[in-house]
């Protein structure tokens, strides 16, 4: 029953306190007759510091005060925005390797299903990095490729070394069993771009059956200070790319009335926050990219296009190899971070994008194949 006399009392002791003033007005009568004692949060710092400080148990909670432990709090879940990582512009960019001894003709048996022959796949950014690498992996398993690049000199270069790659893992082999290689130029970001460069890759190869995205790229700068113009660029590249190739692709393939797969090249940084390098714009791209992967599976299931991402962890790219030997200190930090406690290479993708292809996949759409040592787990 609500009795007058203890919500006065009550009514009292809350203006005591501005900060608690506004507990009166939602305060509600009780039907029961007990009436908690009124208190604030800021006294639990007060009250026991002494105490808390002895019990090391108690300064790693939230009872204690802010920065009892030092500079050890959070330190290693946490951005630092003095971290800065200076990336190459487009002419110093390092050149990608080709993978050495894993192509070959079936040396060892394994399911045809895994197979792309008979299949022409378009892959962007596949100039370089995990584009590259993961194109070789498409040849090897029997398909014809095209190449789409921002960079089409080198694009054009890295295809001729593919077929050369091809051809030396695979002696004797006839002309007309040799892959089709060409290269490609776009700009991913510019529907016009876009639309021309598959204009021309059909023109070259007459179909296209897969689509991987790989164009994208990473940057650095702490939130506020980042560059505007640089987001609207991250975000163009990163998911317009992504979102206008698979378009363009699924157009394509509901015109032909010809089953598709795409696969969306995400990142981990979609699901987790990366430290310590603050890069909130390529973080949040990378999550709109693997839920484009699964609402656009959702919407093209009926035409039977299967839509999956793929989010690496950290990879030795050219490219990070680059960045690591000028910040020796960050390799550290994100070895430690990882549970397998490896880096993986832009080889640890080759299986991972021929699967979700091929039809070993032919009932996975929507899928997120995170290929990241663990990373995420944890
Ligand atoms: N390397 C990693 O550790 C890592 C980890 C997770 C995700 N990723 C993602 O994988 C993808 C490939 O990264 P990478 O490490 O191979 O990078 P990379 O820089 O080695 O290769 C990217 C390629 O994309 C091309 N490209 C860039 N902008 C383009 C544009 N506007 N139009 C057309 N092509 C363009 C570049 O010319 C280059 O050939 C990116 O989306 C990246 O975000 C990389």
């Amino acid at each position: 029953m609500f009795r007058p006399a203890v919500a006065r009392q009550a009514a009292k002791a809350v203006f005591q306190s501005s900060r608690l003033a506004a507990l009166v007005s939602t305060a509600r009568p009780s039907l029961n007759t007990f009436v908690r004692p009124l208190s604030s949060s800021a006294s639990r710092f007060n009250k026991d510091d002494d105490d808390i400080k002895k019990d090391p148990f108690l300064t790693a909670t939230t009872k204690a005060p802010e920065g009892t432990l030092g500079e050890t709090e959070g330190r290693f879940a946490r951005t630092d925005e003095n971290v800065k990582i200076e990336y190459p512009d487009d002419e110093n960019m390092p050149r990608s390797p080709i993978v050495q001894g894993r192509g070959g003709m079936h040396f060892k048996r394994t399911l045809a299903q895994f197979s792309l022959e008979n299949r022409v796949t378009l892959v962007t950014g596949g100039a370089r990095g995990l584009g590259l690498t993961m194109s070789q992996a498409i040849v090897a398993s029997g398909s014809d490729l095209a190449i789409v690049d921002l960079n089409k000199e080198e694009a054009e270069d890295q295809a001729k070394k593919l077929v050369e790659q091809f051809q030396k893992e695979n002696p004797g082999l006839e002309a007309d069993q040799m892959p089709t290689v060409t290269a490609h130029y776009a700009d991913v970001s510019k529907p016009d771009s876009v639309n021309a460069a598959i204009a021309e890759v059909l023109e070259k190869h007459k179909k296209i059956d897969h689509l991987v995205t790989s164009a994208g790229f990473t940057e650095n700068f702490d939130a506020i200070s980042y560059p505007y113009d640089r987001i609207q660029k991250l975000w163009g590249v990163n998911v317009d790319g992504t979102y206008l190739f698979a378009t363009g692709v699924a157009k394509h393939l509901m015109e032909r009335k010809a089953p598709g797969s795409i696969v969306m090249i995400g990142s981990m940084s979609g699901a987790i926050v990366n430290v310590p390098q603050p890069q909130a714009p390529y973080n949040a791209a990378k999550a709109a990219v693997r839920h484009l992967a699964s609402s656009l599976a959702v919407e093209w299931a009926g035409h039977d296009i299967r839509v999956n991402c793929i989010s690496p962890g950290y990879m030795l790219t050219a490219l990070t190899r680059k960045i690591l030997e000028e910040n020796p200190e960050l390799r550290d930090k994100w070895i430690s971070l990882i549970p397998t406690g490896k880096m993986g290479t832009p080889e640890d993708l080759m299986g991972a994008v021929t699967f979700l292809l091929s039809d070993a996949s032919r009932y996975v759409t929507g899928a997120d194949l995170r290929v990241d040592g663990g990373y995420t787990l944890t």
